[in-house]
């Protein structure tokens, strides 16, 4: 990582921002990730420069050249993360180190240069103050913050961009997926793998969700909101979503997930879920685990719950696990007591009804 002192940024307010009306009508029920505030952030690098022009500029198009690397080879990285409005309307980012982190990492995995974390700080703490009102005040709503690193050097030469630009735009979202009183129902893709070793399954990278788009659309057409992966070398080992990690709980109240091999996404809200499961003196295996272990878990009334979770899904009850050959009904498929309290816990932290014991919370405002 970068150690040079980073600059501020510069901020260039929108003349035209969207009026009240405009904002509460764009904020009373959003689908996830169509609506963006007023600004962004951006930052430019470029070899033997480092990154220059910090600045919060209106949100508009960008101007791009047809040759761009990200255009041609998916040469980027990205992060999302959420600010929570508290009742004493201050606002809150939940663990935005953890993403500078993932950033940088996702970052060298692609060949981009690494972003200071503190310009990563610094960049959504301006975009949220200036774009504050757009943060929602509405219970289980937030502003969802999505960095992103895209390789912009006008080149057809498969070799790392010689000029990349930072971005950061900020969505107002309520919930990813709508489930209702049963838990979602999930499509366990055979034959299609989101990554394998040595690729790039544990960043966070554009090519690993382009990669989950046509098993997704197979879960649509069989009736599931969702897909899950299994390991790409044995077609036996359970991984993760097209954009969430996977928790199952055992009927001895034991939380199993899937360890981290080098193909899984590293979820800040995995994580921070552990935690949580830990300090409830919930024992938390993290290893590989076997289709066949939670589908015959289930059967056997052994496996009493699963839940996805991830930042945008928060916590996702998981009602129905589906595939060619089998479909198979999670307890009665209504959402269980272990996710619950686990949603219950996370959102407690992250909208300041709790107290923040392991310093989560980062204020902005
Ligand atoms: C997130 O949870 O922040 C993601 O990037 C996942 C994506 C499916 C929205």
């Amino acid at each position: 990582m970068e150690t040079t002192t980073p600059a501020p940024f510069t901020v260039i307010p929108n003349r035209r921002p969207a009026s009240d009306e405009e904002r509460w009508l764009a904020m009373e029920d959003p689908v996830f990730g169509k609506v963006f505030t007023d600004h962004m952030a951006r930052a430019t690098w470029r070899d033997g420069e480092g990154w220059t022009q910090r600045r919060i500029v209106p949100l508009a198009p960008l101007p791009m050249h047809p040759g761009a690397a990200v255009l041609h080879y998916a040469q980027q990285a990205f992060e999302g993360l959420k600010a929570y409005r508290h009742e004493d309307d201050s606002i809150h980012l939940f663990r935005p180190e953890r993403n500078a982190a993932r950033l940088a990492a996702s970052a060298r995995r692609l060949a981009l240069p690494e972003l200071p974390a503190e310009d990563f700080l610094a960049s959504l703490e301006e975009l949220v103050t200036i774009d504050q009102q757009w943060v929602p005040g509405t219970p289980g709503a937030s502003l969802y913050l999505r960095p992103l690193l895209i390789a912009t050097e006008p080149s057809l030469l498969v070799q790392p961009s010689d000029e990349v630009d930072y971005l950061v735009t900020a969505s107002p979202v309520g919930a990813y997926i709508a489930t209702g009183d049963q838990g979602a129902s999930i499509w366990v893709s055979k034959g299609y793998h989101r990554a394998n070793a040595g690729g790039t399954g544990e960043a966070k990278t554009a090519g690993n969700y382009a990669a989950s788009m046509l098993p997704q659309l197979e879960a649509k057409a069989h009736g599931c909101q969702q897909v899950l992966f299994l390991d790409a070398k044995e077609d036996r080992y359970v991984e993760e979503l097209g954009g969430m990690n996977l928790m199952a709980v055992r009927a001895d109240g034991t939380v199993l997930t899937p360890s981290l091999s080098g193909t899984i996404l590293p979820g800040v809200t995995r994580d921070s879920i552990l935690t949580l499961l830990k300090d409830s003196g919930r024992t938390v295996e993290e290893r590989d685990i076997e289709l066949a272990e939670i589908l015959e878990g289930i059967e056997a009334g052994e496996i009493v719950e699963l839940f996805a979770c991830g930042t945008a899904a928060v916590v996702t009850a998981i009602g129905r696990l589906v595939s060619d050959d089998f479909d198979v009904t999670v307890g009665d498929g209504s959402p269980g007591p272990v996710g619950a309290e686990m949603v219950g816990a996370l959102t407690d932290i992250q909208y300041g009804r709790a107290e923040d014991t392991h310093g989560w919370l980062h204020r902005v405002v």
